[in-house]
């Protein structure tokens, strides 16, 4: 099966390492390096099989070029996973990502890396030790820009702005009713711009401590797993994990949007057709979930200003979507072929 993937994979690269103390596998996904060394996050979780592992690095590594190619940094598309067995303590979890920083060290400059789902910059930090300077998002302690969520989430909410003015002819949130699935490092931040804006904010998460502190402490409604797909709102903003827009769910869907953080939302190219047919505005996920991975590289490699790096997150969106959404209508084609044109 892993040659069927690689062969199937229209990437350069993937280096693949067992690591052997913690039985984890690290992945590294090459996409492109045609616009620059390839960055991107670096995702930590565990999985059913290694083989999923490498599919979800393949799949997230191609979405990185489409994202750096919107954002017109001078970056290639990479990804990493690595693929941890559950309960690792969290001693082997730091000696691991000391081994893979020497990894990425030894790559030389193919791939820069960032933190993703299941990494922090204090993680960032550990990977810097053996793995600078090929390390975006360290902790501002140590000279790095910090977390790239509160980017990536203003980026979201300027998304939904858009979207909203595309349907509606206005781009105030007063009222409108948002559903934000997840409540991570993007999640938690665009629920706090949603909140600032006056809109009606639903979330859905699966982690107890955070649907008590969202709920029960901040008030926000909570909505169960099993209800995300059906709930009726105007803008759905997925921020959890990627896929989530597929046959068994598009039918189901009761929203006017889809804006969100999460990278790779369609399951297959047929769930862009499936959304427009549905009268669903879809946002290409690259295109909004932009702002990290801008921001980041912005700021340490081009001496951006943190006001510099929110202006060119909102601009940044704002432009490439408005393309986007006047393509698509000028062409009579989906948002996701408009954005890959
Ligand atoms: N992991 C994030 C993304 O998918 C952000 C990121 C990428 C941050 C690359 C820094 C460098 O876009």
């Amino acid at each position: 099966m892993i040659e069927v993937l690689l062969r199937e994979w229209d990437g350069e690269t993937a280096v693949i390492r067992y690591d052997r103390p913690t039985e984890a596998w690290i992945i590294i996904a090459i996409h492109s390096t045609r616009l620059g060394p390839a960055a991107g996050g670096t995702r930590m979780r565990h999985y059913p099989e290694a083989e999923s592992a490498l599919q979800d690095a393949l799949r997230l590594a191609a979405g990185m070029t489409l994202k750096f190619a919107t954002s017109g940094m001078p970056f290639g598309g990479g990804k990493a996973v690595i693929a941890v067995p559950p309960g690792i303590t969290q001693k082997s979890r730091l000696a691991l990502l000391r081994r893979y920083g020497a990894l990425i060290h030894q790559l030389g400059g193919l791939y820069y890396t960032g933190p993703d789902l299941g990494t922090s910059s204090a993680d960032m930090d550990i990977i810097a030790e053996t793995g600078a300077p090929y390390v975006f998002s360290r902790t501002p302690a140590t000279g790095g820009a910090g977390s790239s969520g509160p980017y990536t989430a203003l980026g979201v909410f300027t998304g939904i702005q858009i979207a909203c003015e595309h349907l509606w002819q206005d781009r105030a949130l007063d009222g409108r009713r948002v559903l934000v699935q997840g409540t991570g490092s993007v999640g938690a931040a665009l629920i706090d711009h949603l909140r600032l804006a006056g809109a009606e904010v639903l979330f859905s998460e699966v982690e107890d401590s955070a649907i008590r502190h969202f709920r029960d402490e901040l008030g926000f409604e909570f909505v169960a797993s099993e209800a995300v797909y059906t709930t009726e709102c105007d803008v759905f903003a997925p921020c959890a994990l990627g896929g989530v827009l597929n046959a068994s769910t598009i039918p189901h869907l009761k929203c006017q949007a889809v804006v969100g953080g999460a990278n790779n939302l369609l399951a297959a190219q047929g769930d862009a057709e499936r959304l427009y047919a549905n009268g669903i505005l879809y946002t290409p996920d690259y295109v909004v979930n932009v702002g990290g991975a801008l921001a980041v590289t912005g700021l340490e490699t081009q001496d951006w200003t943190q006001e510099r790096a929110a202006a060119e997150v909102v601009q940044t969106v704002q432009r490439s979507l408005s393309q986007v959404f006047d393509l698509a209508e000028k062409e009579s084609i989906t948002t996701a072929a408009a954005a890959y044109h």
